[in-house]
């Protein structure tokens, strides 16, 4: 399988696929394409391309990463290996390759030509939002002083005109980028991509080390150099075959209120003072894709999800050579490893490995290998017919995880529960199979079909 190195690769493999779903009627881009997103996400959970967005010509695509399999895909991965193989990719890098003649290019708007309540689709996605927002964003950045490429994904408030406000705070990369220049007083430049080459999200997902230039990691996980082509306005190189682009740059000295904003969690993040981003120009394809992504729906929990699952994995398998896998079924501030544990040791190790690995993971619960780690009904079955509370709960007191500010002293403390069998009670624990059971079709069976 070869990773994609476009965004709508991604999209037509999808469609071919079957697993696209494609809506020509024209939606009110506020709240009933999401209400449409919601319906999709709790059932079949496909991509879904919205021809007619009411207000703009671009056609709009969400759900893309609906399932962990698609991330896989999209990077030309295998499911089954993706988090050992992610790990082997991690410290390879490809310098980009820098081209005249960009996709991303064929449509250019600048100056006091760009809206960007008119050029870019308005998105309104919860109740008490403030209004719309880009959310498929990667930020891309070289430092200041190194040159060295950030990548990051970024909620970006659409105020109108030239005018967008970010949330970037440090310790994040593109805040510490911000800092170094706000010190000198100078405004850093600054390019918003949207439908990203599938290397390049995941890069701007993952915690690459701030030295390492986010641009060649994502060319070594697509496995070739990473097309880049100059901005027009900016002195930022962005990925040639993006969908589109905002260039511009985050203003020195300026917080404006941002928000309120539904985010990942499923709550509200009040008005915040937040960075002011001046838009110089927007280009795009002709035939622009845009990407939405809804904040803590089905896409998004895979998008944040696997880079998590991935840092677990790193620091789980130095004392646990055999894991099934990884999954952050529910919510990513917790996870389920799957092992073949071999000595007792190996399950509290991995507890205390996986609390440490992320600073967002609070729940950690292992299990057996004959456990579905994605499943959180079998998991919970693991937990109630498994695990012995008495010895197998560690509770770490005050220890930090989540580090929103308003809501920290909830995201303090962290648990794990050890939910494997006892190695001299494996065979008294053994599952029950059920000879012919999957070979059994139903509507074979009941009467008048199913
Ligand atoms: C779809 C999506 C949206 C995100 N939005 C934000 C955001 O608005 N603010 C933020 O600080 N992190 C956000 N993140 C998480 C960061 O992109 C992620 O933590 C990244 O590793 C930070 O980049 P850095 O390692 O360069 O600091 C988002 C992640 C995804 C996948």
């Amino acid at each position: 399988m070869k990773a994609k190195t476009a965004f709508r690769e991604v999209v037509r493999e999808l469609e071919a696929q079957g697993a696209l779903a494609t809506v020509s009627r024209q939606v009110d881009p506020k709240h009933e394409l999401t209400a449409v997103m919601r319906q999709m996400q709790k059932g079949e959970n496909k991509a879904l391309l919205f021809r007619s967005v009411a207000g703009s010509d671009q056609q709009v695509v969400t759900n893309v990463f609906g399932f962990r399999s698609h991330v896989a895909a999209a990077l030309g991965l295998e499911e089954a290996d993706l988090l050992p193989s992610l790990v082997q990719l991690e410290n390879q890098r490809l310098p980009t390759e820098r081209v005249d003649q960009a996709p991303v290019q064929e449509v250019v708007v600048a100056g006091a030509d760009v809206d960007v309540s008119r050029d870019v689709p308005q998105v309104v996605f919860s109740e008490l939002d403030a209004g719309a927002y880009l959310t498929a964003g990667v930020l891309i950045a070289p430092h200041p002083e190194t040159g060295v490429y950030n990548a990051s994904w970024n909620r970006c408030q659409l105020v109108g005109g030239d005018r967008m406000r970010v949330r970037m705070m440090p310790p994040q990369h593109l805040g510490r980028y911000h800092q170094v220049a706000e010190e000198k007083g100078q405004n850093l430049p600054c390019a918003i991509v949207v439908g990203a080459p599938p290397g390049v999200m995941f890069s701007a997902a993952s915690k690459v080390p701030f030295e390492v230039d986010e641009l060649e990691v994502a060319g070594a996980w697509q496995g070739s150099p990473l097309r880049v082509t100059r901005c027009k306005t900016i002195p930022v190189d962005v990925p040639a075959d993006a969908e589109m682009v905002i260039e511009g740059e985050v203003i020195a000295g300026v917080r404006e209120d941002e928000g309120p904003f539904g985010e990942f969690t499923d709550g509200y993040v009040p008005v915040m003072k937040n960075h002011v981003f001046r838009v110089t120009a927007i280009t795009r394809r002709r035939d622009a894709i845009y990407h939405a992504i809804l904040a803590g729906g089905t896409e998004d929990l895979n998008l944040v999800g696997v880079p998590i699952q991935t840092e677990i994995y790193k620091k789980v398998s130095s004392f646990v050579p055999r894991i099934r896998d990884i999954a952050t079924p529910g919510y990513v501030f917790g996870c389920v490893i799957s092992i073949e544990k071999k000595s007792e040791d190996q399950s509290k190790n991995a507890v205390l490995a996986a609390l440490a690995a992320y600073s967002w993971t609070k729940v950690v619960v292992v299990v057996d290998e004959d456990v579905d780690p994605f499943n959180a009904a079998d998991v919970l079955w693991a937990i109630q017919t498994r695990a012995t509370p008495d010895t197998g709960v560690y509770v770490f007191p005050r220890v930090p995880s989540y580090t929103r500010e308003d809501v920290r002293e909830v995201h303090r403390g962290k648990i794990g529960i050890d939910a494997t069998v006892p190695l001299h009670m494996k065979k008294l624990f053994e599952r029950r199979r059920f000879p012919g059971e999957s070979d059994v079709r139903l509507e074979e069976y009941i009467d008048g079909g199913c």
